[in-house]
């Protein structure tokens, strides 16, 4: 039996045990998956402790995923372009760092959802540790136009400048914004937008213009449950269609099994069993 888990605080919310058993059932995978609540300022112990367990691999939640990133001996380059890592493998007393969070995004709008992001105009409200994690793979999703928009508009701009070497510049448009009400570069229409920001946790108001939204725009918020339903109501208050966070969870757990075990677990099955277990 192979042992993995997740690395967090909090932790105990965590569904990523039981999506991930799930996927190692239906797969037929030998491994068992758990979580560890690690003090805030002991990740590298714990990691160490972790490894010397006899574990393969983990994943990493908040807010631990730039420091697994450091301590990593080798990364990807999604994980090089987020300076973040949410899922470690261990060979040999090395670790690999990976991040699966963007193209957990990705495939759940465009897979799971059925919405090309090729060609569209996206705007990704947030320049945090989960705005970082997914940029990278919305650039290559091939837009036509990405516009980072945050409220320490500093923020957005080192994260696009960290991008700027990226191959899909060359087709497309990645600008900043200053995340305000109503910000004057931002009264053009997004065919989606997604919600990166950490103002639903706090129990504040969208913090963007309803004007962005094109009509029957997507507008994603990478939350789920009660976190993601301000947002999802002014969505549809505005004429968009909301979807929460869960399949990218999903997704991103699926990137991670296969970086890990090298199978592909059926995500599409096991998001539609978790909505109606939530449900
Ligand atoms: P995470 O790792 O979840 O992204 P983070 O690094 O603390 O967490 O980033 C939180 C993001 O939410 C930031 O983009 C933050 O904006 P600032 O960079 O200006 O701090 C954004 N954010 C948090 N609360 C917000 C609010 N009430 N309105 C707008 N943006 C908010």
């Amino acid at each position: 039996m192979d042992h993995y888990g997740v690395l967090g605080n909090p932790v105990a919310h965590s569904r990523s045990p039981a999506i991930h058993a799930r996927f190692a059932e239906l797969t037929g995978q030998a491994m068992d998956y758990g979580r560890l609540l690690v003090p805030l300022d002991g990740f590298s112990g714990a990691l160490r402790h972790w490894m010397a367990g006899g574990a393969c691999g983990c994943n990493v939640t908040v807010p631990f995923k730039f420091e697994a990133f450091r301590l990593a001996d080798s990364a990807s380059e999604r994980a090089q372009l987020a300076q973040a890592a949410n899922t470690l493998k261990f060979a040999g007393g090395r670790v690999e760092a990976d991040n699966t969070d963007g193209v957990g995004l990705v495939n759940d709008i465009q897979v799971n959802a059925g919405i090309s992001l090729a060609g569209r105009d996206i705007l990704l409200l947030g320049a945090g540790g989960a705005a970082a994690g997914v940029l990278g793979p919305l650039l290559a999703a091939q837009p036509r136009r990405l516009v980072v928009a945050n409220r320490t508009h500093d923020k957005a701009v080192a994260l696009v400048a960290r991008h700027a070497s990226h191959p899909s510049l060359q087709q497309l448009l990645l600008k900043t914004e200053l995340l305000a009400q109503a910000p004057q570069g931002l009264r053009a229409d997004f065919d989606v937008i997604v919600n990166a920001t950490a103002s639903s946790l706090s129990g504040g108001e969208t913090p963007v213009d309803a004007r962005v939204l094109k009509p029957g725009a997507l507008a994603y918020d990478m939350m789920y449950g009660a976190a993601a339903q301000g947002f999802a109501g002014w969505a549809r208050a505005h004429g968009a269609v909301p979807r929460d966070g869960l399949g990218m969870l999903v997704e991103q757990a699926a990137e991670s099994f296969e970086f890990w075990r090298g199978v592909r677990p059926p995500s599409a099955q096991v998001l539609h069993e978790l909505r109606e277990a939530l449900a």
